[in-house]
């Protein structure tokens, strides 16, 4: 959930010289960022990288406009375009992340999340070009054209299937699948377009026996459908109640949540208050992962993510 980033000073200082995508292609720097914010106390590490970074060597380079996000340089719109993205070896085409992998093992004392984007998330990025309102060109695509569709998501899945399995190989003790906006889709049409392709990538990266976290954001009306695809874990947004969420997610699962981000913005006190929510919420059984329900905001006062911190470990302490 950025647990690196923009609301810490060390980071800002680091980008006021390199940019995000030079920070994840040095081992050393994005090494030094996942360790920056381990000084409050989080229970485990997650890679700094971003869900992107594939994309470049399958053929659709990108970069980070100032203020805008990702902007893809060439969004697909053929099916011409599709079939020339590459099945890329990430030993070959990612050996930078693998190797911050490597470095951050022999430095760290909490166990590294690895990560990943799923891919309808990441064939959103391809298709809109960037961030999106309502995704309606990967709609378009993917009701107009099942073919076209199929053949994107079988080659981005792959590529995620492959590069999970070589993060855990490099030393990732945990793996978290983003499908970031995939809270956007009826359960009808999750089950018909993406379903059947998280499914092969969580159960292929599940054999390697490291806790999978699968995660999206507006998906109130999908738990049911994301615990069937798969995962460990189940991420919860701060919009769904935590307790409701893994009655239905049933307890033979984990869950991770949900802490409104913004919450982190107001007082201390009011911080510690929404963060007692999820953890009254998740009742004290076990197979909770505290978190936020999304990523932290840059505008975050980092005293308030120290306090919540610590009050999750006095709260939670067993
Ligand atoms: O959490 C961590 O510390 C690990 C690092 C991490 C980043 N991106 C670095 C980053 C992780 C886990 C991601 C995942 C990611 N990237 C997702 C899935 C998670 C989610 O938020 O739903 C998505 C959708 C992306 C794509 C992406 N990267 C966007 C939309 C943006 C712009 C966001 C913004 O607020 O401007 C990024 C940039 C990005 N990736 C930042 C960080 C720390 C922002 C900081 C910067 O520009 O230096």
């Amino acid at each position: 959930m950025r647990q690196a980033g923009r609301y810490m000073a060390e980071y800002r200082k680091i980008r006021e010289t390199r940019t995000l995508i030079e920070i994840c292609k040095t081992p050393e720097i994005a090494t030094e960022v996942t360790l920056q914010p381990l000084k409050f106390g989080f229970d485990a590490a997650i890679l700094f990288a971003d869900i992107l970074l594939p994309l470049e060597p399958m053929g659709a380079s990108f970069e980070f406009a100032k203020g805008e996000g990702p902007v893809i340089h060439e969004p697909v719109v053929s099916r011409a375009q599709i079939d020339r993205l590459r099945v890329i070896d990430p030993e070959e085409s990612l050996p930078y992340v693998l190797s911050t992998i490597k470095l951050l093992k022999r430095e760290l004392e909490v166990p590294l999340i690895g990560f990943a984007g799923a891919p309808f998330t990441l064939a959103s990025y391809l298709i809109e070009g960037g961030k999106s309102a309502n995704f309606a060109k990967t709609k378009r695509l993917m009701f107009g054209a099942p073919d076209a569709w199929a053949a994107l998501m079988t080659t981005l899945s792959e590529v995620v299937r492959r590069y999970l399995r070589a993060q855990v190989a490099a030393g990732a003790d945990a793996i978290q699948v983003f499908d970031s906006w995939v809270g956007d889709l009826a359960p009808a049409d999750y089950a018909e377009f993406v379903h059947p392709y998280v499914h092969r990538i969580l159960a292929d990266v599940q054999t390697t026996g490291v806790p999978v976290i699968h995660f999206g954001v507006g998906t109130s009306t999908l738990l049911e459908s994301m615990r069937d695809a798969g995962g460990t874990v189940i991420g919860v947004d701060f919009c769904t109640p935590l307790d409701e969420a893994w009655k239905r997610i049933g307890y033979d699962r984990g869950v991770q949540g949900n802490m409104d981000p913004c919450a982190l913005l107001a007082t201390r006190d009011v911080a510690i208050r929404h963060a007692q929510r999820a953890l009254d919420a998740a009742g004290n059984r076990p197979g909770h992962i505290f978190n936020l329900g999304h990523g932290i905001t840059p505008e975050t006062p980092v005293d308030n993510v120290k306090a919540v911190v610590e009050h999750v470990h006095q709260a939670s302490a067993r």
